[in-house]
């Protein structure tokens, strides 16, 4: 049984019909303190898997309920599936007194779960902090599945050498182009600072990708230093489009031709669907 966090209902459904196991309709509820209440129906099978983005602290706590509750409801075996995981960019302690929050929350959800798939996370590393260590589906080549067939000389960039694998990932999917990668230096949550490599980007189509949209702020940097040097089109393309405040006004209106996002984070430029790449290591 496939059974949904209330952030991934959509990418849950896909799941069940790429797997042809049947979708339990979970009920999500909250108390008027503010609890919440994710509840599972009974079933007879013996394997569940949930599937959650924990995009929020609300996701977390309804993973944990919805783990426990198909466990109460029989489950014999509980494979979580976190499409996106929350706090995996806090993989270390980078101040003192700071905590390794991506442990903290993996060692929780470890404790309901007999297996862990997760989706490109941020740092690989971060799969080590799950008991036992979870596996991280690689979906990025399909980013290159809504592109238009015909790009103008293109080049695949990521905004930071960070990055460089998926953009690589994203160029061998589409099968033609260049690819580089820019420098990034974060100033604050909010501001980066981008410094352009020499590709020639003038008259040309670039794909710039990413594993995570969260402000928008990486990504206008990285299309206003295109714009600037007389760049053909921008397409943007990301595994987890968070797309927080403003972030999507703020890359329109810095002039990208398109976003497109895997439903790994459910929002409107979510046109990718991860769902093949995770059953097929189910
Ligand atoms: C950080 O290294 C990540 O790969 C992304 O570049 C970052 O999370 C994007 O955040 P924002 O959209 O807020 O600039």
């Amino acid at each position: 049984m496939i059974v949904s966090g209330s952030a991934s209902q959509s990418l849950a459904a896909s799941l069940a019909r790429a797997l042809d196991e049947p979708l339990a309709t979970a009920t999500y509820d909250r108390f008027p303190d503010g609890e919440t209440l994710a509840a599972v129906p009974e079933f007879d099978g013996e394997r569940a898997v949930i599937v959650a983005s924990t995009v929020s602290n609300d996701a977390h706590v309804e993973l944990l309920q919805l783990q426990d509750a198909v466990r109460e409801a029989g489950a014999e075996e509980v494979v979580t599936v976190l499409p996106y995981m929350g706090y995996g960019r806090q993989d270390d302690a980078f101040e003192a007194g700071h905590p390794i929050s991506a442990r903290a929350v993996a060692r929780a959800i470890s404790t309901g779960a007999d297996r862990v798939l997760t989706v490109n996370p941020h740092e690989r590393d971060v799969c080590e902090f799950f008991e036992p260590a979870a596996t991280a589906v690689d979906a990025a080549g399909r980013l290159a599945e809504p592109l238009p067939d015909a790009l103008e000389d293109p080049v695949f960039l990521s905004p930071d050498a960070g990055a460089i694998a998926l953009a690589e990932t994203v160029r061998d999917a589409y099968g033609t182009g260049k690819t580089d990668y820019f420098e990034k230096t974060r100033r604050s949550g909010t501001e980066v600072e981008i410094t352009p490599s020499d590709v020639e980007v003038a008259g040309r189509d670039v794909v710039v990708t990413d594993d995570i949209i969260a402000t928008g702020s990486t990504m206008s940097e990285a299309v206003a230093v295109l714009s600037e040097r007389g760049v053909e089109r921008v397409f943007v393309t990301c595994v987890h489009p968070l797309l927080v405040h403003n972030a999507y006004t703020k890359l329109s209106s810095a002039g990208v031709e398109a976003i497109y996002g895997t439903d790994t984070v459910e929002r409107p430029v979510s046109s990718v669907s991860v769902a093949p790449a995770i059953a097929e290591e189910l």
